[in-house]
């Protein structure tokens, strides 16, 4: 199975994809690793992987529409057939879905259906839950909101947001790298 990440920022997800794969934890290749934000700390994760790097500026493109475009060829050029969205921080147009339906699949910081949307870590605490989490979802035209494929959940009364974002990170590491084994393994089993 071959697997492209997506990510504007960190990376930190994207790592723990890539090792669970070089591993062997995982059976997958993790073959691209795009941006749209060329400079991001993913790009030197992705270095020290060894994996190749799509860096684009969606300011040079017309439209969304022309981006994906790009960005379809590239990924059917290396025969990708899962897309990871990873802190990608941008809304998922047709020509994606379209061309992807059923193969993409993203990390939410929260228990969705829950705190959709930007901050969700920042929602829940300001509502004041007692019991956060992580969500990974196929990727439809709604906004967080396709169908859940895992969840964990993290118990949390304190208020010290960086000890929970701390908490959030280290379960995000083990559920991705987990629910890609599931859904190759299901992915196989209907070929
Ligand atoms: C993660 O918390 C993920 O849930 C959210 O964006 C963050 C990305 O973190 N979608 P990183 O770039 O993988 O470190």
């Amino acid at each position: 199975m071959k697997i492209a990440v997506f990510a504007s920022g960190n990376g930190s997800n994207f790592e723990a994809i890539a090792k669970a794969c070089q591993s062997g934890t995982v059976d997958a290749e993790v073959v691209l690793c795009v941006t749209d934000r060329p400079g991001a700390y993913v790009e030197e994760r992705a270095a020290r992987f060894g994996i190749p790097m799509l860096s684009f500026r969606p300011k040079d493109y017309a439209s969304k529409r022309e981006f994906e475009t790009m960005l379809v060829e590239e990924l059917r050029r290396r025969d990708v057939q899962l897309i990871c969205l990873a802190g990608y921080m941008r809304i998922i147009g047709d020509v994606l879905l379209e061309a992807y339906e059923g193969r993409i699949i993203n990390i939410h910081p929260s228990l969705l259906p829950a705190f959709q949307g930007a901050d969700a870590v920042g929602q829940a605490m300001d509502y004041g839950v007692k019991v956060y989490g992580v969500t990974i979802h196929f990727v439809d035209a709604t906004l967080d909101g396709g169908k859940i494929i895992s969840q964990t959940a993290i118990p949390y009364e304190g208020s010290d947001r960086e000890a929970l974002e701390a908490m959030i990170h280290a379960a995000e590491h083990v559920l991705y790298p987990a629910t890609i084994s599931k859904l190759i393994k299901q992915f196989h089993n209907t070929i």
